[in-house]
């Protein structure tokens, strides 16, 4: 790899900054200045360092983020923020995307990466991939409702969804309830509900598989997963 590109990558700057900084003399290649911006550059290898200090290169990022409401969860869209709005700077030149959706309104965890083979396995509905939220209902969950969920409910459009557990939080008002559902539907858990004949009024993911949202994380906020919260992300039974 050019060392332009690993500094870029590293994220000292644009490629362009990049090249001025290397020109000025500034960058070290395994000891040596140099000043080509196209030296060849072996990243698990050599070692880079700008006025002294190493540069770590990484490939991937694993962000958690506290989703708000009013923002979709795309890369890009016309009027609407995304959640890609939310990055801090100092991650952009990753080109992290969400793992997956949430609706607009709905709030809590959602994990953005760069490593597509992540998120394919988080995704791909062989591996059923449990997700849990914390919805507020109109009505209390009744023991009917939590036997049609462990059975699987038919939607709307006549698709029966696989098992799901559902447990009351709260019996009095306001009623909340958990929902673990294994696969990814469109307004799955709003329209799991329907079909029970109640309404989710807010909803909130708080799990991915076994990585809980950090209740500490402010609303809109960001930050990286340390390496025991991506184990628990990646793990399978
Ligand atoms: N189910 C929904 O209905 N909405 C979400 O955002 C996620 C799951």
């Amino acid at each position: 790899m050019r060392l332009d590109r690993f500094l870029a990558e590293c994220g000292l700057g644009t490629r362009n900054e990049v090249k001025k900084i290397i020109r000025s003399g500034a960058v070290t290649l395994n000891g040596q200045v140099t000043k080509s911006a196209d030296a060849a550059v072996v990243p698990t290898t050599d070692s880079v360092a700008v006025l002294g200090r190493e540069m770590i290169y990484r490939e991937f990022i694993y962000l958690m983020l506290n989703k708000p409401g009013g923002y979709i969860s795309a890369t890009r869209d016309g009027k609407t923020p995304t959640v890609l709005d939310l990055l801090p700077d100092e991650y952009r030149h990753f080109e992290p995307f969400p793992v997956g959706r949430l609706d607009i309104d709905t709030e809590g965890l959602l994990i953005l990466t760069n490593d597509g083979d992540l998120a394919h396995r988080l995704l791909s509905p062989k591996k059923h991939v449990p997700k849990t939220y914390i919805a507020q209902i109109e009505k209390p969950v009744k023991t009917e409702d939590v036997d049609a969920f462990s059975r699987g409910v038919v939607l709307d459009d006549g698709y029966k969804t696989l098992p799901a557990k559902l447990a009351s939080l709260s019996d009095t008002e306001p009623y909340f309830a958990e929902v673990v559902i294994s696969e990814g539907k469109f307004h799955q858990v709003k329209r799991m509900f329907e079909a029970a004949g109640n309404k989710v009024l807010y909803l909130k993911r708080t799990k991915m598989n076994y990585l809980a949202l950090d209740e500490k994380l402010e609303l809109g906020h960001i930050r990286e997963l340390t390496d025991a919260e991506l184990e628990l992300l990646q793990k399978t039974n």
